[in-house]
């Protein structure tokens, strides 16, 4: 219920972003859905004009189209002003961990394409280390999937398959499947860990976001949200 209450505070605040006119990414997961309920009452009072948003995930578009949010594509608007988004973890460079909901391979193409990436969080998700709390998700190709378990072993994670709820392999919006990394002290070393992803055949994407957050919005169970800025020259 606090954590409820602290991801309204920061939705509310990270729609405040936004201004009319705007290009926007909008991301995926339960704090997303705090952000489009007040974005779209901002819309509704007539306080935001001319606002388009490119949603992440099959999710957010029916979302965002019950709201009455205008969507429009990469396509149509291929640089986007503002994404606002959630994350699983935050490290103290402002490195995440993303795709607890599946959808991090569209989170990062949208988060890519826009000139500002605004990350809300609850304080929960502030950590030393990435990998901590959350495994980190990567989304794999169906074919010989399981290949990958072994690659991923010899950097000292454990990968297991995500299966849905039912116990079925989960599959994302792109048709592929999520492998999600468990590391025993968390991960030392993100960058090297991306970068051997990226080299291997079958391998999407990762659900690490390395230096693309320029602000991140982090709601307390008070309701208090601050607002953390990359260190100078980290970006
Ligand atoms: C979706 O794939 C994720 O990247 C979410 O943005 C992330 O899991 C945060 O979700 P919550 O806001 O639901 O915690």
């Amino acid at each position: 219920m606090e954590a409820e209450k602290s991801k309204e505070a920061v939705g509310r605040e990270a729609a405040m972003l936004v201004q009319s006119g705007m290009r926007l990414g909008l991301g995926t997961g339960s704090t997303v859905a705090h952000f489009l309920l007040s974005l779209s009452e901002r819309i509704e009072n007539g306080g935001l004009t001319d606002i388009l948003g490119v949603p992440s995930s099959i999710w957010t578009e029916k979302r965002a189209l019950e709201l009455g949010i205008p969507l429009t594509s990469l396509a149509e608007n291929p640089v986007l002003d503002l994404t606002i988004d959630g994350a699983d973890e935050v490290d103290p460079n402002m490195n995440l961990v993303k795709g607890l909901g599946g959808a991090l391979l569209r989170e990062k193409i949208i988060a890519q394409a826009s000139r500002r990436l605004a990350i809300m969080v609850d304080e929960s998700k502030l950590v030393e280390n990435l990998g901590t709390k959350s495994p980190v998700p990567v989304e794999v190709v169906p074919f010989e999937w399981g290949i990958h378990l072994g690659f991923i072993d010899s950097m000292q994670a454990d990968a297991k398959l995500r299966v849905t709820s039912e116990g079925n392999t989960l599959v994302t919006d792109n048709g592929n499947f999520i492998l999600d990394c468990f590391f025993e002290d968390g991960l030392q070393y993100p960058e090297e860990f991306e970068q051997r992803l990226a080299s291997r055949a079958g391998i999407v994407e990762s659900g690490l976001f390395i230096q693309m957050a320029t602000e991140v919005l982090v709601g307390k169970v008070n309701g208090v949200v601050s607002t953390l800025y990359p260190k100078h020259g980290d970006l």
